[in-house]
């Protein structure tokens, strides 16, 4: 038995189109940062010789065979790797809303990649790791490793995965986040549908490309430097040209609910009273303030005079995925 965890990640240049969608190669690179909140913890051993397919335990309520093709195509990969014909029972303990928006399928296809890859055998190098949970969902590929961490588009399986950047960079650096939790709901439409279909129609979507491109430059500058303000600058507006994609798709469609736009006016606000913070979203309607973390508190203190009914969790740079003992697993 193997017990694994991993961190969520959030995307400061974001990851949004799939140029093979079966391997899971993006059309450009991504960096983003790990968190210490949101994680999940899994925990996977052989099913019974007699199973005859793959069992999922989430958040104690097994699931439907039917919303579980994707994990079960994840696990078969697995199989055929490492030469194993035995089913895996899999349970999986979420400390994120699931799917809504922060990144669940990232720390949790990162921590599946770690206990199953283990359970079966395989002794993978953290590059391996971060190639194999890629081909869960994309963002899974960067929750391998904490801090900033970059992920190379490459062209094939062999070369797309993600590495961390200089190790101590994340220390340096005083930075945080607050997620306002605008909603735990799941969200309408998946990232993997929206963006293949931002892909297919979005003229807007080949200028967030060279943006990127453009983005990434100046914030791995910015992170070298410590430069906190230009960070922020550029994560918040590569976010936005992400988004603007999708309402330039056919349907044009946005993650954004009216409380989305209310939270993005109160952080543009506490930015006009002097407190340097600025906002990124995901593929979901909730906002991730990116702040500095010794002004967390304060931060979060103004937001929630101005936000009062929505709650916010403050985390700060977090570890890449993790075994765990059954001892430290039993502690929670
Ligand atoms: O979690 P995935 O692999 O479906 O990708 C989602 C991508 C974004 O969260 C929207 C951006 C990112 O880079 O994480």
């Amino acid at each position: 038995m193997t017990i694994a965890r991993a961190h969520t990640n959030i995307a400061l240049i974001k990851y949004w189109g799939k140029k093979d969608p079966t391997l899971i190669i993006p059309y450009a690179n991504s960096l983003s940062l790990t968190l210490d909140q949101f994680y999940t913890t899994t925990e996977v051993t052989f099913a019974d010789e007699a199973a005859h397919q793959d069992e999922f335990i989430l958040n104690g309520q097994r699931l439907a065979p039917k919303a579980t093709t994707r994990l079960a195509a994840f696990l078969e990969l697995i199989r055929q790797r490492a030469r194993v014909q035995r089913y895996f029972k899999v349970k999986s303990e979420n400390h994120v809303p699931t799917a809504a928006g922060l990144a669940s399928s990232a720390s949790g296809f990162a921590a599946l990649a770690l206990a199953a890859s283990t359970t079966a055998g395989l002794q993978l190098s953290s590059r391996d790791l971060s190639r194999l949970a890629r081909r869960g969902s994309g963002s899974a590929c960067r929750s391998i490793f904490g801090g900033f961490v970059e992920w190379h588009k490459g062209y094939d399986d062999q070369t797309s995965y993600a590495e961390p950047l200089q190790a101590d960079q994340h220390v340096a650096m005083d930075i945080g986040m607050l997620a306002l939790i605008i909603s735990d709901q799941p969200k309408q439409i998946s990232s993997r549908k929206e963006m293949a279909n931002t892909v297919a129609t979005s003229p807007f979507y080949d200028a967030f490309i060279q943006a990127c491109e453009q983005d990434m430059i100046i914030l791995k500058q910015a992170i070298t430097q410590n430069d906190f303000v230009t960070l922020g600058q550029i994560a918040e507006s590569n976010a936005m040209k992400m988004h603007a994609t999708t309402m330039g798709a056919q349907p044009p469609f946005s993650y954004f609910l009216p409380e989305t736009i209310q939270a993005i006016q109160a952080v543009q606000r506490v930015r006009r009273e002097g407190l340097d913070c600025y906002y990124t979203m995901d593929a979901g309607p909730n906002v991730k303030v990116i702040g500095r973390a010794s002004e967390l508190e304060t931060l979060q203190v103004r937001l929630t005079e101005l936000l009062p009914n929505t709650p916010m969790v403050a985390a700060r740079p977090g570890p890449g995925a993790m075994l765990l003992s059954d001892f430290e697993f039993g502690q929670e």
